[in-house]
């Protein structure tokens, strides 16, 4: 069954196309990452698929119903935890689930049992009645998602979840995302993270600038890399603007990527370019390392955005 579509999607702010005729697909049971640098407009399609927002064209369903016609009803059966953390500081675990359950239609002892099952499942059971204000990134950030949950949505949607809390909250909310998985629920999970992609993620969608530009399983992702070399090149000096165009420039050069002294160099297979490469990079002032390496998803991320995903991290 699909879970969410989304056909032909454009939002406009301004003269800004932050959606650009989105479509998308997601299946029940799905984990899909949806994966872009800032500003690519994550965001926003999310909040579009939430209801959030009203997109200026374009057809988005949810569960096979439109989602203009059956915003009430749909709105029941999804989760979203927010980009930003928004708990009610001022009351305890317990009392925000209480209240983001009773906006849903629990009450009674139904609300009761649910509100003890999801402290219990994001692992704060212990600290029920006691303030937000008292918890670390990470517990809020898990009361956070139980308030998106207490409703047993069908369709959970995160917006970068994992942004700066402890390792050990980061496992805890990927392991529960799994769990969720295993016990039927669908899941849209937007993050900066690759690892976490490649360790959650059933199918991977990639944005940037109001597109999809790429989507599919993790393996079909990096297998239309296959097609490409990569050489990996510490040099002993940064390279210069004119060093980097001479490298543009080299036949078969589809991308060169410079962090300080690390640069990447990306040919189509076949270029044979690592003479021509180390001969010019020899201006730096020598090289130190030299390697090929295989592609990962990052590299795929890296040559259809030209942006690494670690860019925004704190932003
Ligand atoms: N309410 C708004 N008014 C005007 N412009 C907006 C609004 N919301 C988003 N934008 C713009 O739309 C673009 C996409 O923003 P969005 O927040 O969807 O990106 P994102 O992919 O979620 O980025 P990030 O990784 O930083 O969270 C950005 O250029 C942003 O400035
Ligand atoms: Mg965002």
């Amino acid at each position: 069954m699909t879970i969410a579509h989304m056909e032909n999607i454009v939002k406009r702010y301004g003269s800004q196309r932050v959606l650009d005729h989105i479509d998308l697909t997601i299946e029940q049971g799905e984990i899909v990452g949806l994966l872009g640098p800032n500003g690519a407009g994550k965001t926003t399609l999310i909040h579009s698929l939430a209801g959030l927002i009203r997109v200026d064209s374009g057809e988005i369903t949810l569960f096979n119903q439109q989602l203009t016609d059956h915003i009430q009803e749909i709105k029941k059966n999804i989760g979203l935890v927010t980009q930003d953390i928004t708990v009610f500081e001022d009351l305890t675990a317990r009392e925000n689930l209480e209240f983001f359950g009773g906006i849903y239609g629990l009450k009674g002892a139904l609300l009761k049992q649910r509100v003890d099952e999801t402290l219990e499942f994001v692992g704060l059971k212990e600290q029920a009645k006691k303030l937000p204000t008292k918890f670390s990134g990470g517990m809020k950030r898990r009361l956070n998602i139980a308030c998106a949950l207490v409703h047993k949505p069908k369709f959970l949607i995160m917006d970068e979840p994992t942004v700066g809390i402890d390792p050990q909250s980061r496992n805890h909310i990927l392991e529960s995302v799994r769990e969720l998985q295993r016990q039927g629920t669908t899941v849209l999970y937007t993050t900066h993270y690759m690892e976490e992609v490649q360790s959650i993620a059933s199918r991977v969608v990639i944005m940037d600038q109001g597109h999809v530009i790429a989507q599919g399983t993790l393996d079909e992702l990096v297998e239309n890399l296959q097609h490409e070399e990569k050489i990996v090149l510490e040099v002993a000096a940064e390279p210069t603007e004119a060093v980097l165009e001479k490298l543009r420039n080299l036949d078969g050069v589809k991308k060169v990527v410079q962090d300080g002294l690390k640069l990447q160099i990306i040919s189509s297979t076949g270029a044979g370019n690592l003479d021509r490469v180390l001969s010019i990079v020899k201006d730096t002032g020598g090289v130190r390392s030299v390697s090929a390496e295989k592609p990962t998803l990052e590299d795929v991320f890296l040559t259809l955005t030209g942006k690494s995903l670690r860019d925004g991290e704190e932003g």
